[in-house]
């Protein structure tokens, strides 16, 4: 298949990246506002070529006729859109409007596959979280989601797409540096640690959980969906909660010990944080993942495994010539932070229901 992916500078971007180029069927145009790295270690690499474009003013440039699939992932993430509204409404909205119509004129009818996220739900809701649900978004981050959400839906509908709209999990073990964001510390727990640096935890409670995916089971429920027939879901209603888990920090620190050695505790400093834990405790912690698990995809059983794997992508960063990684393991730094479910203070404050 013929493959662009949107945003492939970042986390998601460069893993998914990796992964389809370990399949010589599959051609990939990766772009990003910066140059994408073509990610090392696949077995194709030259099957890949960068394109740097900003969606907002150029989408036309990164499209064309002969696309099979498009994965959307580029975009400002929670902290950034809600600390930059405009940019936000630009990038997050805009940009994905402006590429939309790029591909219904150019290529009617490709393959869209789009990274929502579970910041589409507000409170009050109601345990298990399913689709079913209507959405009311507490932050822009989850307003613009869910705006092209709808734009997803209908052009689909339309015929000018074959759209999916995957609400992704928290995504963790996440490489990159702390950020400001209340959900910084759900990677940083692990990372931090295994690089032998300090983690605030800002909350006491070992039992409060978080729904999360690792990165390797978002990959390969991006790749389920590659094969998914039109006809699997309705055609106005493209949405679906990628699977997810419920971790625990009590989890995440037993999981911490087992990987990196029961040492690297002593670098988690838990300190009740009274901003922060609202926020925590406002997130929805469990999700129905019935219709993802219909569709093939597949969940996480145990937070171990993630970490191991973070490890894994540690020691294979060291390993590679030039000291610098396949994957971008300092892009948490960039402008965007971290990417949790609502990982800033909303504008009118946290709210701290519990429903
Ligand atoms: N990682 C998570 O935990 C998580 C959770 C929920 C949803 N998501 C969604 O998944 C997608 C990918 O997440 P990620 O973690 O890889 O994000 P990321 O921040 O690592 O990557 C986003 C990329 O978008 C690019 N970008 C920004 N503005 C652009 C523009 N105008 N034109 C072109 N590119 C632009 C950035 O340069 C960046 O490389 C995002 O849409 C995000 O909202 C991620």
């Amino acid at each position: 298949m013929r493959i662009l992916i949107t945003g492939a500078a970042g986390f998601v971007g460069q893993i998914l990246a990796k992964e389809l180029l370990n399949d010589p069927n599959h051609t990939l145009i990766l772009t990003d506002i910066t140059e994408p790295p073509i990610p090392r270690g696949s077995k194709h690499p030259q099957n890949a070529k960068s394109i740097k474009a900003d969606l907002f003013e150029d989408s036309a440039s990164v499209v064309d006729k002969s696309l099979d699939a498009v994965y959307i992932f580029h975009g400002i993430m929670s902290s950034g859109a809600e600390s930059n509204f405009e940019l936000g409404m630009r990038v997050n909205v805009d940009a994905t409007r402006h590429l939309l119509d790029s591909l219904r004129k150019t290529c009617p009818g490709v393959r869209v596959i789009y990274a929502s996220s579970q910041a589409v739900y507000g409170l009050p809701l109601p345990t298990p979280v399913t689709e079913a649900i209507l959405p009311l978004p507490s932050t822009s981050y989850g307003c613009q989601k869910i705006i092209c959400e709808n734009l997803i839906n209908d052009y689909t509908r339309r015929g000018f797409i074959n759209g999916f709209s995957l609400r992704f999990p928290t995504i963790s073990v996440r490489p990159g540096t702390p950020t400001a964001a209340a959900s910084s510390f759900i990677s940083g727990i692990i990372r931090e640690p295994l690089n032998g640096e300090e983690c605030i935890v800002p909350i006491k409670d070992r039992a409060w959980r978080h729904w999360m995916s690792s990165p390797k089971t978002l990959i390969y429920n991006l790749c389920v969906v590659l094969q998914l027939p039109r006809g699997s879901l309705p055609l106005h209603g493209r949405q679906v909660n990628v699977p997810g888990f419920a971790v625990t920090v009590q989890d995440m620190m037993d999981a911490l010990a087992e990987v990196g050695g029961k040492d690297k505790l002593q670098l988690l400093r838990e300190e009740d944080d009274e901003l922060v834990k609202p926020i925590l405790y406002s997130w929805p912690d469990e999700f129905d993942n019935t219709l993802g698990l219909k569709l093939g995809m597949k969940q996480d059983k145990s937070f171990v495994q993630s970490v191991l794997d973070y490890k894994e992508t540690l020691e294979e960063s060291k390993r590679s010539v030039n000291g610098t990684s396949s994957l971008p393991l300092t892009n948490g730094s960039k402008v965007n932070g971290v990417n949790g479910v609502n990982g800033v203070v909303p504008v009118d404050g946290p709210k701290a229901i519990k429903v």
